[in-house]
């Protein structure tokens, strides 16, 4: 080789080692972005980011802001994991609406859809669609059980949920969306995934208005469930009143209450309960596609 050549040869290595340290650097911080009630979505979205091995990790809990509340967040160049959860075969509406405040530009993106152990149908295909829609360029893709919103004392569903082989199979889907990353030198160069589910998407009837009902009797007033509810649907004025047209259903305020005064007590809810625990007692494995 002349000297010429070796020349060029160094300077194509250097630039090149340049391009690959800049991109690297690029992806030093991760952004959590979840909407999760329970808390399922939000276990499943840190294993997700411990799993990438990145220190840096800036959340955004989308679950406690009010509609009012919410402004524009923006993401330029950063690795993100955007969570939700499977209502109805569908992502959370209130996920989504929430979701449609982030706009994003250059940035990669981790998908993940929390069901509680019946199925997931449309759900990942449209939280991959939205967050595309957003600006996102998807990376990958994944659908994890978590216990049932609608589980409770005698009827369990998914209890436990995310446990620690879910968890464990979190963190390796971390490791290797990571690796993919860096396996490009722009991540452009990412294909389309072939993720499960389909467009149009399920629809669903509207559900009549419902809501958990207080036990009275046991109700303390301590006002954790107002606390904890995502849409503002609880008020404690003398006494725990629930908007059941706000309601969601999303069972953080039952699970929430240490002194388990909040319950459903509708009877074609309860019905449907006890159908589920009945038809989603197999274990379901949680699933990605890179
Ligand atoms: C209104 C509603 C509908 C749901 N629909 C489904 C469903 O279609 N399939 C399923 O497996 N789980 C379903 N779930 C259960 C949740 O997806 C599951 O409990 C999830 O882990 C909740 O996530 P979070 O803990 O992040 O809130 C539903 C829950 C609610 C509240």
């Amino acid at each position: 080789m002349n000297t010429a050549r070796r020349l060029l040869f160094v300077l194509l290595l250097l630039s090149y080692l340049f391009k690959y340290n800049t991109y690297l650097m690029k992806f030093s911080t991760i952004n959590l972005v979840y909407f999760s009630p329970t808390n399922n979505t939000k276990k499943i979205a840190r294993s997700i980011a411990k799993g990438t091995g990145v220190c840096s990790i800036n959340e955004i809990d989308l679950t406690h802001l009010s509609k009012s509340s919410i402004e524009q967040i923006e993401i330029k160049n950063q690795l993100t994991i955007i969570g939700a959860p499977v209502y109805r075969g569908r992502i959370s509406e209130d996920a989504a609406k929430r979701l449609k405040n982030v706009k994003a530009e250059n940035s990669p993106a981790i998908v993940v859809a929390v069901y509680g152990n019946r199925g997931y149908d449309d759900a990942l295909i449209e939280l991959k669609n939205i967050v595309q829609e957003i600006g996102f360029e998807i990376l990958s893709a994944a659908a994890f059980v978590g216990e049932h919103s609608f589980s409770g004392k005698n009827k369990e569903i998914a209890h436990g949920r995310p446990d620690k082989d879910d968890i464990n199979f979190a963190i390796d889907f971390g490791k290797q969306s990571y690796e993919k990353l860096m396996s490009f030198t722009d991540f452009t160069e990412n294909k389309n995934l072939n993720i499960q589910g389909n467009f149009p998407y399920k629809t669903n009837d509207k559900m009549p208005p419902l809501s958990p009902v207080t036990i009275e009797e046991k109700c303390t007033k301590c006002g954790k469930c107002v606390q904890v509810c995502p849409v503002d649907a609880v008020k404690l004025n003398h006494k725990i009143i629930t908007d059941k047209t706000v309601c969601i259903l999303c069972g953080s305020c039952i699970k929430n209450c240490k002194n388990n005064a909040r319950e459903f007590n509708d009877p074609a809810l309860k019905k449907m309960i006890g159908n589920l625990f009945v038809n989603c007692q197999e274990r379901k494995e949680s699933e990605f596609f890179l």
